[in-house]
């Protein structure tokens, strides 16, 4: 059963509130507005096609699908989808995004304490959610009893040691944006953000029982510009389109190489990715 998440859980609460005032304009802020957002896209779904394959599977289970954006992504793969979020407005704009498609389910819940009664899905996706979520850990240990075997997952989060750390909208200006950034608080009180380490979402996958655990850069390259999520004019816009096709040629480059290679480049990433299987 899914948890009402206004009883027991005032920080999921808060995240909800959030989430549901930025539900009319998170999808078209964060993906669609220019062609910056929109590379941002293309990576995070390259990524996502890339680590879950194109072959077809009977279930796929999405954590905090939010307005749908990589909904239709599981849909086109699985014959049944399970789409959580705690979000109502989100979930509103994933129906409608989502309206067509008979096999997704779009469910309102919270993920760390949604129990689906031992059901187990070949395909799990997460993107950009765990950062919002204390109980994260849990949530990716529960990945090994959630997948079928043979089940892979795949997690996007914000890399906390990066390059891009600390270059959102809001900027470092002014003593007390200064102060409330140092100190590591956010804007509004019952808000919950931590960005997760890279070591301990991996040393979760493996507790979880996952193999082939593989990390790698989704949104990549150097926060110079002023017309996407992030603010640093460094970049006009009539220039952008010979830097933004080297971060997309230096990602590829980066994404087809070693671990070794991977992990050398994740401080010039926005956002990494985890993938595991299930064994079996
Ligand atoms: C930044 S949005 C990402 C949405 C979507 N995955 C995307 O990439 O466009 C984060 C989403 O996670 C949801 N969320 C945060 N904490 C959650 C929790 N504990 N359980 C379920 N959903 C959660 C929010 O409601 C929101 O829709």
């Amino acid at each position: 059963m899914v948890q009402d998440v206004s009883q027991g859980a005032p920080v999921q609460a808060g995240v909800a509130r959030v989430f549901d005032d930025a539900a009319g304009y998170y999808r078209e802020l964060r993906w669609d507005k220019n062609r910056l957002t929109q590379l941002e896209r293309w990576l995070t779904q390259t990524t996502i096609e890339e680590e879950l394959g194109d072959q077809r599977v009977g279930s796929a289970l999405e954590l905090g699908c939010g307005p749908g954006t990589w909904t239709g992504l599981l849909a086109d793969r699985a014959e049944a989808v399970l789409a959580v979020d705690l979000s109502e407005a989100m979930l509103a704009q994933a129906g409608h995004a989502h309206a067509g498609r008979p096999n997704v389910e779009l469910r309102q819940g919270d993920i760390a304490r949604f129990d689906e009664a031992g059901r187990r899905f070949d395909r799990i996706l997460s993107v950009r959610v765990l950062e919002y979520v204390p109980e994260w850990q849990s949530v990716v240990e529960s990945l090994g009893r959630r997948l079928a075997p043979g089940g892979r997952a795949v997690i996007i989060t914000k890399t906390p040691i990066s390059i891009w750390r600390g270059t959102g909208r809001e900027r470092w200006f002014g003593p007390r944006t200064f102060a409330r950034r140092l100190t590591g608080r956010t804007l509004n009180a019952d808000f919950w953000q931590r960005y997760i380490p890279i070591r301990g979402m991996v040393r979760a996958f493996e507790t979880a029982g996952l193999v082939d655990v593989k990390v790698r850069p989704v949104i990549f390259g150097l926060p110079i510009y002023m017309r996407g999520t992030k603010q640093y004019p460094i970049v006009p816009p009539f220039a952008e389109p010979p830097f933004l096709a080297a971060s997309r040629g230096m990602w590829r480059w980066v994404s087809d190489g070693s671990q070794l290679r991977r992990n050398a480049f994740l401080w010039l990433s926005e956002s990494y990715a985890v993938s595991g299987r299930a064994k079996g």
